[in-house]
């Protein structure tokens, strides 16, 4: 690929993202994904007494935002390509009320021996430079299709829901990127992303005086 050159992605690679057996894959690891969150919840919230995970939800990147990542970081705008690097063509979310809980379900899932976990990028002790916070785990989950088991890999985004509701507005600026007001925006929206991580500590104190009752 030569590099600053807008390359689309070729016809014989869209296929393969459209084919069925993609598509059943990847919804397949969602499911399976989003299983794995809701017995972890169960686990928790048994040991705990209160519901731990309170939101979880799973995509399939777009084609459109597969070929931009592809276009962005330099890769071939193949279909190899874009499943050997791109980690977060298949995601998945759970959204916890509390930052130690995070950690917690994320620890549950270490002991899923059918979940190999690639790599663990935690955001929320090192927030990124825009302020994002969040826990993210690259992993790999066994799919059995057509008589053949492929490892599929997956991006899983762990985090609280002030975390979530901080992501989701500074997502909103992400498309106006590079004009003046936003980078203006993206400083004041760095700010609230440490008054958020505040608010997720003393939540965390508060709910541990009232257990303490
Ligand atoms: P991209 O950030 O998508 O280029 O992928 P990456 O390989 O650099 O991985 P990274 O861990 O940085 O980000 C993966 C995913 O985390 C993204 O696709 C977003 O969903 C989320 N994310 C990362 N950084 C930010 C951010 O600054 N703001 C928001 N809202 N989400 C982010
Ligand atoms: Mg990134």
């Amino acid at each position: 690929m030569i590099i600053g050159e807008r390359q689309e992605m070729k016809t014989q690679d869209l296929k393969k993202f459209k084919s069925s057996s993609f598509l059943v894959k990847s919804n397949s690891a969602i499911s399976m994904l989003l299983a794995k969150l809701e017995i972890a919840n169960a686990e928790l919230s048994m040991k705990l007494g209160r519901n731990v995970l309170i939101n979880m939800c799973g995509r399939v990147k777009t084609i459109e935002s597969i070929q931009a990542k592809c276009r962005k970081k330099g890769y071939d705008a193949t279909y190899e390509c874009a499943m050997e690097k791109i980690n977060d063509i298949i995601g998945v979310r759970g959204v916890c009320s509390f930052e130690d809980d995070v950690y917690r379900v994320a620890e549950v899932l270490s002991t899923h021996q059918d979940l190999k976990i690639i790599k663990r990028k935690d955001y929320i002790q090192q927030p990124k430079n825009s302020g994002y916070r969040s826990l993210h785990l690259i992993v790999e989950i066994p799919i059995y299709f057509q008589g053949e088991m492929q490892w599929i890999r997956a991006e899983i985004q762990l985090r609280t829901t002030a975390m979530d509701f901080w992501a989701g507005v500074d997502h909103q600026l992400r498309y106006k990127k590079g004009k003046k007001e936003a980078v203006l925006i993206g400083k004041e929206l760095k700010e609230y992303s440490q008054a958020v991580a505040e608010l997720d500590r003393k939540m965390v104190e508060l709910r541990k005086r009232i257990d303490a009752i």
